[in-house]
């Protein structure tokens, strides 16, 4: 948004309810007339319930659940994450402009924001289905002080997190199905696509990609996904602010995020299990050559999963190599 309409945005923000003259905002903000009357327009062409009333002068009457970085911004608490934010009305996929901001030195803490991803990624190589207006599409940018095997549990934490989010914003209780996808009776609501710039030693950034389907209806999916996904407005019964959600999340992540740089894993990990709808349950492990059947028992420190096979041996899943499927 351009700083004229930004500075008109928040001046009928803070008056609210009450009513701006044109006059005042001319004077304030140095411009004619025509100007204010442009960028007003422009708003309203943005979801912006705007009244102007002759003598009174303007009254901002409702704001649209656009992700734009004005909204996610008004009243967001967060040290770091999601304070520099770039959106997209479309975008072929956010974490692959994500991985170039990042290259680039982008801050800590960055986030692209998509209304629509023409190529959406999945994990393992899949699509993303990524409705307009619908769902939450986005991707941040951080430098962890970690190793590169200590990547996975960031993951986790961006489930629980989402997690967390979902079930305060929206009363839907949702569930973490190994290793990062949420499920509502069995079917995704959310996918998480984390991609790594490491060396041996040290991550230089990681982005973390994630994709909430919120508003969508049956429709809205392509065939072959309609199936296992669902939404959150199908469950809610009500149409979910995805402003107020992403929010709910940014807050959520960074404290998890905090709380494990000063106390280590174990608290994140111990919540993502209480959360988790994959453990203590039959699961069967694929990789594109082979699957196993076997008992999830646990996950262990570094977010891999251990699944007992029949035999009694001990298997030990890493998330970039293998799918898991909940059997019946
Ligand atoms: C999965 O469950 O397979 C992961 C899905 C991740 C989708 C999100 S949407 C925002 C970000 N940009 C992408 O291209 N993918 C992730």
């Amino acid at each position: 948004m351009d700083l004229l309409k930004d500075t008109i945005l928040r001046l009928l923000r803070e008056r609210s309810p009450e009513y701006v003259s044109g006059e005042e905002i001319c004077r304030l903000l140095n411009v004619t007339r025509t100007a204010v009357w442009k960028h007003i327009q422009a708003l309203r062409e943005n979801g912006y319930g705007i009244e102007a009333r002759s003598r009174a002068g303007y009254l901002l009457t409702g704001v649209p659940d656009k992700l734009f970085p004005e909204e996610i911004g008004q009243g967001l608490s967060t040290r770091f994450l999601g304070r520099n934010i770039l959106y997209c009305d479309s975008v072929p996929s956010t974490n692959n402009l994500a991985k170039e901001l990042a290259a680039q030195g982008a801050a800590d803490g960055t986030m692209v924001v998509a209304e629509e991803q023409s190529g959406g990624k999945g994990r393992l190589g899949r699509h993303w289905s990524s409705a307009k207006y619908k769902g939450i599409f986005f991707t941040f940018i951080l430098y962890p002080p970690l190793i590169p095997s200590e990547a996975n549990v960031l993951t986790l934490m961006t489930a629980v997190a989402m997690a967390e989010a979902v079930r305060n914003e929206t009363g839907v209780a949702a569930g973490i199905k190994w290793p990062n996808d949420l499920l509502v009776d069995g079917k995704k609501i959310c996918g998480i696509l984390v991609e790594l710039s490491a060396e041996m030693e040290r991550i230089n950034y990681m982005v973390v990609g994630v994709g909430v389907n919120v508003n969508q209806e049956e429709n809205d999916f392509p065939e072959v996904v309609r199936l296992n996904a669902t939404s959150l407005k199908a469950h809610a019964g009500r149409v979910i602010s995805r402003v107020k959600l992403l929010q709910a999340f940014l807050k959520e992540f960074e404290k998890w995020y905090d709380i494990s740089l000063e106390q280590g894993f174990a608290p994140v990990l111990a919540r993502w299990k209480e959360m988790s709808v994959s453990l203590n349950c039959p699961v069967r492990i694929s990789t594109p050559n082979k699957s196993w059947d076997g008992w999830a028992e646990d996950i262990d420190s570094d977010g891999a999963l251990l699944v007992r096979l029949p035999g009694g041996e001990l298997k030990r899943a890493i998330s970039g190599e293998v799918s898991l499927r909940l059997s019946e």
